[in-house]
């Protein structure tokens, strides 16, 4: 058995939710990194973007553009040093850096590909559009690089199962060529995707062939904190074949309705992907 996390919109910035200002929170959110692998070592921890509100239209706005302050920067040196296995960071709509910003800021490109056991995790720049602004805004959305996707799989012929990651996936903006691609790769496990600060597993419908959007959730804020609270993503691959996944909950105490809300670690919104070996 071996796994692998997927986290996103962990939002270190200059905002106060929760009851729990960001450094504090930066603080818990290693500590519970560091936790979950002492439970249970895992293999890889993907991360599908927003680490930051370093591009922001909206309230106090970005404050990259505003006085070149990065938290994707400090999110790189506080953070990321302290995760126990190797991790990607893909870019989400509030990093919006330009190819060359980003790498050099992270060490990763905006998208990429990764081969784990008879896996694949494509990647994806979903939000590639109109980037290194100078306004203040939320992210030009690009829809899925379907050519990028085949070159991927076409590059990684062994890989029996493959994923889908990006920042989101907003079918609005999907044509039916991205459908098409859902419905004739049988490769295709499922997609994965945060933006929504939801833990959800939403079916697709079958003009996408029946694949399923695993939402990574968020540690930052929620529209429903009751029901996603801070936690990651977890893919399971069993010896047998089998994969499977959950949004895992790690043990938090944050102010929900201006009351304490202290809650044990947990494991929700759960499916099995691909049925193991008899
Ligand atoms: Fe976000």
């Amino acid at each position: 058995m071996s796994r692998v996390l997927f986290a996103s919109d962990l939002h270190h910035c200059h905002m106060f939710w929760h009851g729990v200002e960001s450094d504090d929170r930066m603080e818990r959110l290693v500590k519970a990194i560091k936790d979950e692998y002492e439970r249970e070592p895992y293999d890889l921890f993907l991360m599908l973007g927003d680490y930051s509100l370093d591009f922001w239209a909206w309230s106090t706005k970005g404050c990259y553009v505003n006085e070149g302050k990065s938290y994707t920067e400090a999110f790189v040196s506080k953070i990321v040093p302290h995760i126990p296995c190797p991790s990607y960071m893909i870019a989400g709509n509030h990093e919006q850096y330009g190819h060359d910003k980003w790498k050099e800021i992270t060490g990763c490109e905006r998208r990429t590909a990764i081969a784990y056991r008879d896996a694949l995790f494509i990647l994806l720049d979903n939000y590639g559009g109109d980037l290194d602004p100078t306004e203040h805004s939320d992210g030009t959305y690009t829809p899925t690089d379907i050519a990028y996707v085949k070159e991927q799989m076409a590059t990684h012929p062994d890989a029996k199962h493959v994923f889908l990651c990006a920042h989101e996936f907003d079918m609005r903006f999907e044509g039916e060529d991205f459908k098409a691609l859902l419905r004739e790769e049988d490769r295709i496990v499922a997609l994965l995707a945060g933006h929504t600060h939801l833990s959800a597993i939403v079916p697709l419908g079958e003009e996408c062939g029946g694949k399923l959007l695993l939402r990574t959730g968020q540690f930052s804020y929620s529209g429903n904190i009751k029901e996603s609270r801070w936690g990651w993503r977890e893919l399971r691959f069993d010896d047998d074949g089998k994969v499977s996944t959950a949004y895992i909950t790690p043990s938090s105490d944050v102010v929900i309705d201006n009351e304490p809300s202290h809650a044990e670690r947990g494991e929700q919104d759960a499916a099995v992907l691909v049925e193991g070996r008899e």
